[in-house]
């Protein structure tokens, strides 16, 4: 199991962290954290429920992390393990993890695939996004898996959507012409793109698009 302490710096001020295991006494605020990170006019329906977080915890352990600042929960993120084949890379976000109840979780994949990854408002641009990343990195190596896999939601392609293809809009992000929410806090983290996919996820702002972003194992060379 995980557990890691140290600080972020808010400006000039550290500010003490834990990454941990999630476990059933922190499904509520992690409920409460889902409806503060998608609000409409992201379907509410894909908030995580009880049964989904249950889920989660008995499946696979090891990818429910959640950080606390201050004693108080700041965000989440949530995988599962698949086996991923690059020559195939559509899929939709449902089948993938299995509408985030991940039920088709498989202990002999070599891919660890994010289901979610949320922040409290409050809490952002501290670093704390990346810290959970970090972490996951670290379980992907300590399990020897091959990669980190997850269809990035890419929210601020609905502004330029009458102007630009989704590959156009990635390759501005990458050109560091254009900036996204989701796309470039994960190119921050070590993320990179490998592929668009199409009706990804239901998702207004992102016209259902995503883009497929890798972080391989740096000790596994295929
Ligand atoms: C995406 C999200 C998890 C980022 O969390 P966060 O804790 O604020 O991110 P961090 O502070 O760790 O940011 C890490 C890096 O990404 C950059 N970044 C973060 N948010 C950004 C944004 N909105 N636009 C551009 N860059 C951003 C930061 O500047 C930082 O860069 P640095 O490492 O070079 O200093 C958070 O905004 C969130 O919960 N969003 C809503 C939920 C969502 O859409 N999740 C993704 C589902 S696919």
């Amino acid at each position: 199991m995980y557990l890691s302490q140290f600080y972020v710096f808010d400006g000039d001020k550290p500010v003490p962290l834990t990454i941990r295991n999630y476990t059933q006494e922190d499904f509520d605020q992690l409920v409460q954290i889902q409806s503060e990170c998608f609000p409409p006019p992201f379907p509410s329906e894909l908030w995580w429920n009880k049964e989904q977080l249950n889920n989660h915890v008995r499946y696979f352990p090891e990818g429910a992390l959640c950080i606390e600042v201050n004693g108080e929960l700041a965000g989440s993120l949530t995988g599962l393990c698949v086996n991923f084949d690059p020559n195939h890379m559509e899929h939709t976000w449902e089948d993938i993890t299995d509408e985030g109840y991940i039920k088709n979780h498989d202990p002999n994949g070599d891919t660890l695939y994010i289901v979610d990854i949320s922040v409290r408002p409050k809490y952002r641009k501290l670093g704390l996004g990346k810290q959970m990343m970090q972490a996951m990195y670290h379980v992907v190596i300590q399990k020897k898996l091959v990669r980190l896999l997850g269809g990035g939601r890419m929210p601020g392609y609905h502004k330029v959507v009458n102007t630009m293809t989704p590959d156009q809009y990635l390759q501005g992000v990458l050109a560091g012409n254009l900036k996204d929410p989701v796309i470039t806090f994960l190119l921050r983290c070590g993320r990179v793109p490998i592929g668009i996919i199409k009706d990804y996820l239901d998702d207004e702002e992102s016209c259902n698009y995503a883009a497929l972003m890798e972080w391989k194992n740096p000790f596994i060379i295929e």
